[in-house]
């Protein structure tokens, strides 16, 4: 514990993912204070207070990757890629979500780990094999002994929503093959920092990764990173290729050109992360200048892709349904209900943004290009969106 430093504290939050009904008696929210630690010995950024895996990822989880086209095509340019060059016999995806991924593969050569039920069935319906549950050594054991081992395991945007790295790894490596990859994918801290996105952090998000804090991690497990990718989902991500020490693959050039980049960043000291944290409270005073300023020229101000993430912001920055009406998203399970902590109601996206509209807050600015060239008529019309990052301002 004497080596946890607290450096940024965004304030009473409640549970990102939990949309309450719109209409019903509004319950009493969870509430939890999100505060974000860094490692001195390990270098690795976590949430403060944390909740059970059962209490964020159940059957009324909400997250589909299928509701971006940015998802799919990223998901299907990387099965591309492990089809010519790692040709594995027996893929593993812990996460698997809505299955954006496993489609791109054979129904024979894939296993599913993905414990929000509601989630899980879509893609067992469409005939791969697929878990609910959680992801553990005895889950592990159990599938070694139906498929034995596997060659590839992938796991995007889910093992940093796991507290227990050990359990994770462990398991990991006891169905692992020999010669087996490892690929997983997050969002990037190098990203988060040089964008003052700190909407990054929320309870699900219990560990932003940059390559430093992963590689000290990994190693008490004989693992290595042999390969870089940056991606620009998500916000920017890293996608990390992992090998047993002993395995053949080679390590590229990618790794230690991406280590340098945060070394010269310093994301290994805590300075960097005291002066990140005075930037994010600069930005919430000029997020809630442009807001009061709106609402004193009396401007309809609604959201747009109804995140996580923004429930930090409207949160932190006590932006509620005072400045936004409602927020448009296209995932079903979040229309109708309200965006956690606030009263705004998420509605139907339904194929443009309403012609009373002035301000659009883009909730989902990790898609902002795609959300832009959908909304070519708005802001030919004059439209404008608000966004967070890298600093407040009207676009
Ligand atoms: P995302 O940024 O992937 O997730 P989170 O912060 O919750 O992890 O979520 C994007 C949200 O935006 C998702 O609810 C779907 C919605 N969305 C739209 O409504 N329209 C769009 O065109 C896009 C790209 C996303």
């Amino acid at each position: 514990m004497k080596n946890l430093i607290e450096f940024l504290d965004l304030g009473l939050q409640p549970l990102a993912n939990n949309y309450q009904k719109k209409g019903k008696k509004i319950t009493k929210e969870k509430k939890y204070k999100l505060k974000i630690q860094f490692n001195k010995k390990t270098k690795l950024v976590s949430i403060k207070d944390t909740f059970s895996s059962k209490i964020m990822f159940n059957n009324k989880y909400p997250y589909r990757s299928s509701m971006s086209s940015t998802m799919l095509s990223s998901f299907k340019k990387l099965s591309l890629e492990i089809k010519k060059n790692y040709k594995p016999k027996k893929i593993l995806e812990i996460g698997s979500n809505d299955g954006s991924f496993l489609k791109n593969f054979d129904k024979n050569i894939t296993i599913g780990i993905e414990p929000c039920s509601n989630i899980e069935k879509i893609t067992k319906k469409k005939g791969f094999d697929t878990y609910s549950e959680y992801w553990s050594k005895k889950l592990a054991k159990k599938l070694i002994k139906k498929y034995s081992n596997v060659d590839l395991i992938y796991s995007a945007n889910t093992i940093t929503h796991i507290k227990n790295l050990d359990q994770v790894f462990k398991s990991i490596l006891s169905i692992l093959s020999k010669k087996g990859l490892l690929i997983i994918e997050d969002p990037s801290l190098l990203n988060c920092l040089k964008n003052n996105t700190y909407d990054q952090f929320y309870n699900e998000h219990i560990y932003v990764f940059s390559l430093i804090a992963l590689k000290n991690i990994i190693s008490k497990y004989n693992l290595e990173i042999f390969k870089i990718q940056n991606l620009n989902v998500h916000g920017g991500s890293t996608r990390y290729y992992i090998r047993r020490k002993s395995s053949k693959f080679k390590i590229e050039k990618s790794v230690k050109i991406q280590l340098n980049k945060e070394i010269k960043y310093g994301l290994n000291k805590i300075k960097t992360y005291r002066s990140f944290a005075k930037r994010v409270m600069i930005n919430k005073k000029k997020l809630i200048k442009i807001f009061n300023n709106l609402k004193s020229k009396n401007k309809k101000i609604i959201g747009y892709g109804a995140t996580a993430k923004s429930s930090t912001i409207l949160n932190y920055c006590n932006i509620k349904e005072n400045y936004i009406s409602y927020f448009l998203d296209t995932t079903k399970d979040k229309q109708n209900k309200l965006i956690p902590g606030t009263k705004i109601p998420i509605n139907k996206y339904q194929r443009n943004i309403p012609k009373d509209v002035n301000y659009v807050f883009l909730g989902a600015w990790n898609f902002k290009k795609e959300i832009f060239k959908k909304e070519k008529k708005f802001i030919s019309n004059g439209g404008k969106f608000i966004i967070h990052t890298p600093i407040p301002k009207i676009l």
